[in-house]
């Protein structure tokens, strides 16, 4: 369970791999060049799919060099085409900084909650993390639910933090989120008395 990141993560419903060359126009027809789905991303949307060839020769590097922004392609079952990516940065301090981005038509199947579980449980269990981290947009309330959802809390607030490049020049309120080692495991939102447990801590 050493390896950090490993190449590849399954979970339940979901594969993460390393992008491959062929990913490029599934990812760039399905969401890259989406005005809606980048609208509260930190990059504008690709209008052409050579920029997402870009992108993702980037990433593939980053993993042969083994440092960088490395990011997973998200497949569901059967489909050989990516529905998404969720990437990294590890950061000095035993720290490591999380983005995702989904297609449209699979927002609200839980998805992005799995994958962030599973590479966030799989950092976490790495000798030398600490903690993983993630920021969003202040009114990005999809993503501040996918990141309770799986086990972050709320550090604080980053005002004028970030350049959204669909809300215009003025740098945006972000939020900073994280799970740490010393969070317990995911908890759900209300207490479970179902059998008698009061789950509190
Ligand atoms: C954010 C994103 C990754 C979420 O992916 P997802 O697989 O749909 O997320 P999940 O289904 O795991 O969870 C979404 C949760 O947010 C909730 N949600 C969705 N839209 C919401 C909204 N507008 N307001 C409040 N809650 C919302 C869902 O109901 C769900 O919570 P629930 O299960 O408690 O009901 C996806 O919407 C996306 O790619 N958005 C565009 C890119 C982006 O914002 N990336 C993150 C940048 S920080």
């Amino acid at each position: 369970m050493s390896e950090f990141p490993p190449a590849r993560i399954d979970t339940d419903r979901l594969r993460l791999r390393v992008p491959r060359e062929e990913d490029a126009v599934p990812i760039f027809e399905r969401y890259a060049s989406s005005a809606e789905v980048t609208r509260m991303m930190l990059w504008p949307p690709h209008s052409v799919v050579d920029q997402t060839h870009e992108f993702l020769s980037a990433v593939r590097d980053n993993w042969e060099r083994a440092e960088g922004h490395r990011a997973w392609t998200i497949r569901i079952g059967d489909d050989p085409h990516p529905v998404g990516m969720i990437g990294l940065m590890i950061r000095n301090l035993g720290g490591v900084e999380i983005g995702y981005i989904l297609a449209k038509p699979w927002w609200g199947f839980g998805i992005m909650t799995e994958a962030v579980r599973a590479v966030t449980e799989r950092a976490l269990a790495t000798p030398g993390i600490f903690r993983v981290q993630a920021t969003c947009h202040a009114d990005n309330a999809a993503s501040r639910r996918v990141l309770e959802r799986a086990g972050f809390h709320q550090e604080g607030v980053l005002s004028h933090y970030a350049n959204y490049p669909a809300l215009g020049s003025e740098p945006q309120d972000c939020l900073l989120y994280a799970r740490t080692v010393a969070h317990s495991a995911p908890r759900s939102v209300e207490p479970d008395f179902s059998e008698g447990r009061y789950d509190l801590d």
